[in-house]
């Protein structure tokens, strides 16, 4: 898999964190995207940071943003995507909700929103119950938006489970569960071949009629 050349490789965006600069959200996210790499993807990682500075989804106003265009190509790129969200109030942090509501954008695309990406889900929170519960709502939310969830999702709790830093986790085994969520998101890319499909070049209608000719000819 590593012989394959940058631009063959998948490409898998990471969506996810909080605000906090030693965010575990955003840590254990990092594992899944160097699970990804491992499996052989490229990654990017759009993290708190990034995500605070989206302004409020509003459908009604057709002015964007440069972060928010950054996010919204980036995720028309996709071959795969990653979300990790920690648990606020028995549901997903309105922090990575607004990111996810900004792919509203992608509505009219020939792919329209996450269609045919695998999309791994991970939650944080400071209890299991928070961590299944919210990690169904955010399954649930990657289904609206036509994604296909991996088979295995993380739940953390990060009572017990410490990120003491951007390559540390006190627990071998939820390292090992956030790598195979990235795995899985790259293997189903690689199995599907998305990232030799060239439909996410034509976001347009102009684009999708130069796509058919080009198959046509
Ligand atoms: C506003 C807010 C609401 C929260 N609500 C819950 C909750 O309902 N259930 C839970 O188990 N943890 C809850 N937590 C705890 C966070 O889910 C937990 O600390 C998470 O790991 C934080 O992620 P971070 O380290 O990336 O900031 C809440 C935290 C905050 C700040």
């Amino acid at each position: 898999m590593t012989s394959l050349d940058n631009h063959r490789r998948p490409l898998v965006i990471g969506i996810g964190g909080t605000t906090r600069a030693a965010s575990s959200t955003e840590r254990a996210l990092g594992f899944a995207l160097r699970g990804a790499e491992a499996a052989g993807a490229r990654t990017r990682l759009f993290g708190g940071t990034f995500l605070h500075s989206l302004p409020h989804y509003a459908p009604e106003d057709p002015q964007r943003t440069d972060a928010q265009l950054e996010l919204i190509e980036a995720v028309r790129q996709a071959d795969a995507l990653i979300i990790a969200t920690p648990g606020y109030h028995g549901g997903v942090s309105g922090l990575v909700k607004n990111a996810l509501d900004t792919l509203e954008e992608l509505r009219a695309d020939e792919r329209p929103y996450l269609d045919g990406r695998a999309v791994g889900c991970i939650v944080t929170a400071y209890g299991w119950q928070a961590a299944g519960s919210v990690l169904i709502s955010l399954r649930s939310i990657v289904h609206a938006l036509r994604g296909w969830p991996t088979p295995f999702g993380a739940g953390i709790n990060t009572l017990e489970t410490r990120f003491e830093s951007l390559d540390s986790c006190s627990d071998p085994k939820v390292a090992a569960q956030l790598a195979t969520v990235g795995q899985q998101a790259a293997q189903f890319a690689l199995a599907f071949n998305t990232h030799l499909t060239p439909t996410h070049l034509s976001a347009t209608p102009e684009g999708r009629t130069a796509k058919v000719l080009t198959l046509a000819s």
